[in-house]
């Protein structure tokens, strides 16, 4: 005789529900069509709910989501011990009752084949329907999701910013293969003893490209990205920086997966000065009790970029906190060629493109950027004027490098090099 009993949902049972379900997962061949996190947001939220319950213990639970005269159940879970004893069926006859009273009059499951709930669903007169086929397409963002990014100013970047990076080979590979590959292929990582990043460092003169990198990890992989501002931490906190920082990672913690990027970390994670008044003391305290906690959890990666690396508190730097720390270089000339190719277009075929290279010697990506452009300007305004139909050429460009101050200096270079030697992790 049946010694359960059937009652409503309280936000207190889903602890325990999530634990069912989990087992269920465990012992299911394929992943649910809907996903627990969907269902439970359902049962939140006003879906058709039943939990069984065995004294206090709950025992079982479904969830079905209504929409006019159409329900569909997301869920059935049973805990291990409860399974062929007729619970599925009394939960689902609960729920079609629940259904019916609100004009539901066609229930409709998708399980995979032997999946929990199957056969209750059979033993409850619940026809299988051959032939179709299950399609789907899965945004990355869940819409609950979509909300918490907004309010992070994070966004789902667009597809293509890896390959539209150029030249930079050394660190394209460095990136490739210790960060996108082990997060892009997690399960034959895990085969093969590989542990995928959770934190890095990317470090490198100004312009070389970091937050280029950063964003197109987060394109290639398609996790949203999140760049935190260390500027805007203290607005409208009122337990100052360390609780704003507090509260952004409490935020992040709900989101499916996501790319932390912080800029210039150097500004919250500086060597602290040993003075108990040091304003900046706390917030790198806290940034480091941080990181641990953002450690445990999947699908995510901080990535922080500096131009000093030296000046990072050396409790910050150390291994347990951040797998690999990365230089970002000055392109070399090879890296030059392909970054000028990129910003000259179609036009670099009529370009010596190996003068600029050798002309812009101490740029970097942003400056040939920078020069490109002015390159072209000058050009289009020339042909503005002139109608000669005469395109761009060597001559604008040069004039435009010469017109253009480099970003590296020697003693920059020689500081990389010191920064490499002493700091560079991959
Ligand atoms: N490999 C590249 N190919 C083409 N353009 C690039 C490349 N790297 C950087 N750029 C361009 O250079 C500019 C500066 O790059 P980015 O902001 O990523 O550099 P950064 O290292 O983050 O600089 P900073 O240290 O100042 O923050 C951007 O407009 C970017 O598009
Ligand atoms: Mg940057």
């Amino acid at each position: 005789m049946p010694t359960w009993r059937l009652r409503d949902f309280r936000d207190d049972d889903l602890d325990r529900a999530i634990q069912i379900w989990d087992q269920d997962r465990q012992d299911d061949d394929m992943p649910p069509v809907f996903p627990v996190s969907e269902a439970m947001t359902s049962a939140r939220t006003g879906g058709t709910v039943v939990v069984a319950v065995v004294g206090e213990d709950l025992v079982g639970m479904a969830v079905a989501q209504a929409q006019g005269e159409r329900a569909w159940i997301t869920l059935v879970a049973l805990a291990r011990m409860w399974r062929n004893r007729g619970l599925g069926s009394a939960l689902i006859a609960e729920i079609e009752r629940r259904l019916r009273v609100q004009g539901v009059r066609r229930i409709g499951a998708l399980l995979a084949p032997g999946a929990t709930g199957a056969t209750a669903l059979e033993n409850s007169g619940y026809r299988t329907r051959e032939g179709l086929t299950f399609y789907e397409k899965v945004e990355h963002l869940g819409a609950s999701d979509a909300g918490l990014l907004a309010e992070l100013g994070g966004r789902v970047l667009p597809q293509g910013l890896w390959g539209a990076l150029a030249g930079m080979e050394r660190e394209r590979e460095a990136i490739e293969r210790r960060i996108v590959l082990p997060l892009a292929e997690p399960v034959l990582a895990d085969r093969y003893g590989v542990t995928p990043p959770k934190a890095v460092i990317l470090f490198g003169p100004p312009g070389t490209g970091k937050t280029s990198f950063a964003k197109a990890v987060a394109s290639r992989l398609a996790w949203p990205f999140v760049e935190l501002f260390p500027s805007r931490l203290t607005e409208g906190a009122t337990g100052g920086l360390a609780a704003s920082l507090r509260d952004t990672f409490a935020e992040l913690a709900e989101l499916e997966s996501v790319l932390l990027f912080i800029d210039e970390v150097e500004e919250i994670a500086g060597v602290r000065s040993g003075q108990a008044v040091d304003p900046g003391h706390g917030v790198t305290n806290e940034l480091l009790k941080l990181i641990p906690g953002f450690r445990d959890h999947d699908n995510r990666l901080l990535i922080c970029a500096t131009n000093s690396v030296r000046s990072l508190d050396p409790a910050f730097l150390r291994p347990g906190r951040f797998d690999y720390v990365i230089p970002v270089g000055p392109p070399d000339p090879k890296a030059r060629a392909a970054i000028w190719q990129r910003y000259l277009g179609p036009a670099a075929n009529d370009i010596e493109l190996h003068r600029l290279v050798s002309a812009s010697e101490m740029f970097t990506p942003a400056d040939i950027e920078f020069a490109a452009r002015k390159g072209s300007h000058a050009a289009f305004e020339r042909e503005v004027t002139d109608r000669q139909g005469a395109p761009a050429s060597t001559e604008d460009y040069l004039a435009a490098i010469a017109d253009t101050r480099p970003t590296l200096t020697d003693q920059a270079l020689t500081e990389f090099r010191e920064d490499i030697e002493h700091h560079a992790r991959m």
